[in-house]
């Protein structure tokens, strides 16, 4: 063998351990990228969500039928579309009218960009016939503490979320006051356990005075309200990590922090006057700032 043969037969030899490399990295990459997306799927929407295999949870369409209504030729498409809800929903881009008509709209909860491209692309590749909820093993993935916390927060919210749509959905918004009244410091402080952390919400405008900010936070809700820390913001107090994310309004909060007049009825209004005869929690208009999330960050 000549020096040319050695050398082509050298370069088509790496070039084909550099094509299995390649192809075996991209592999492992879409396997975890999968669990990944498994995981963000069961944390942050099927708590109001299932999936075909369990028991519909009665106040929101199952994941097989929103993607049968999201029928897409390409991963992009399917992607596309289900953000843009996601990040504004709205009955005009709504592909399931008959939902929202049943359902009630679908909160806006400000879920991450990243967090839905995994999620999309789960959705999209998962034969979701076949699967079900069964805890799988849980993976570990690199997060900032930024990404920890604001996790955490949504977790809690997403289950606050689930359960106030259905207590005004069975209850209407005036019944739904007592659910908050018993039921939302306990659920917040029971997902903290849950979470292995401390989570809960303060505002500058209180309805329950136990959720008033103190002068910390006070000041970081103030760099919220000048669109400052768009994503959250860390701060080390006592020793611990804190994250603090924002907390807005959308369409579905106006029945009770909305304007007192016009947007709240009047047996709301008196249920809110009987229990809560301080609140200031009135007179938002969606999209505002309500308040903030403050989340210890679990150390480990
Ligand atoms: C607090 C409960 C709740 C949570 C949490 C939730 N959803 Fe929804 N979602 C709903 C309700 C109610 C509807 C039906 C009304 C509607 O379509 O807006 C809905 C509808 C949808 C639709 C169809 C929208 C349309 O009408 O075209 C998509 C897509 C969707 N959800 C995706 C998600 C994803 C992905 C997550 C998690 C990242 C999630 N949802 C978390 C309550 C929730
Ligand atoms: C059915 C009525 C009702 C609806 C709808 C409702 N809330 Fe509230 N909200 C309450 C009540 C009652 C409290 C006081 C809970 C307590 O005693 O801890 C409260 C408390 C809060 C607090 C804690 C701070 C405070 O003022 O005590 C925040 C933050 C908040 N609501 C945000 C929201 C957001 C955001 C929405 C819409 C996604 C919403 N609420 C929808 C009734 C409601």
């Amino acid at each position: 063998m000549n020096r040319n043969h050695l050398s082509f037969l050298i370069i088509i030899s790496s070039l084909s351990i550099l094509i299995k490399c390649s192809a075996g990295e991209q592999n492992e990459y879409e396997g975890k990228n999968k669990v990944l997306g498994k995981q963000l799927f069961s944390s942050n929407c099927e708590t109001c969500h299932n999936l075909p295999a369990n028991s519909p949870t009665g106040i929101a369409p199952s994941v097989l039928s929103i993607k049968q209504a999201y029928e897409a030729t390409s991963l992009e498409e399917f992607q596309e579309s289900l953000i843009q809800f996601l990040n504004s929903p709205s009955k005009e881009t709504s592909k399931i009218k008959k939902a929202v008509d049943q359902y009630g709209l679908m909160p806006k909860m400000g879920f991450s960009e990243s967090d839905l491209i995994s999620i999309s692309e789960f959705l999209y590749n998962s034969d979701l016939e076949h699967l079900n909820s069964s805890q799988e093993s849980v993976m570990e993935f690199e997060q900032s503490d930024l990404e920890k916390g604001k996790s955490l927060a949504l977790q809690t919210k997403s289950i606050l979320g689930k359960n106030l749509m259905q207590a005004v959905k069975n209850h209407g918004a005036d019944g739904a006051i007592e659910f908050c009244n018993e039921k939302a410091i306990v659920l917040t402080d029971s997902m903290g356990t849950k979470l292995h952390s401390s989570v809960k919400r303060v505002t500058d405008k209180p309805r329950n005075a136990n959720n008033m900010a103190n002068k910390n936070e006070l000041e970081i809700l103030k760099s919220f309200q000048l669109e400052q820390n768009k994503h959250g913001i860390i701060k080390t107090i006592e020793g611990k990590k804190i994250g603090y994310y924002k907390i807005e309004t959308n369409d579905m909060c106006m029945k009770c922090h909305g304007d007192i007049n016009t947007e709240i009825d009047s047996k709301t209004a008196n249920r809110i006057s009987e229990l809560y005869p301080k609140d200031k929690a009135t007179g938002y208009k969606p999209n505002e700032l309500r308040g903030m999330w403050v989340v210890e960050i679990p150390s480990k």
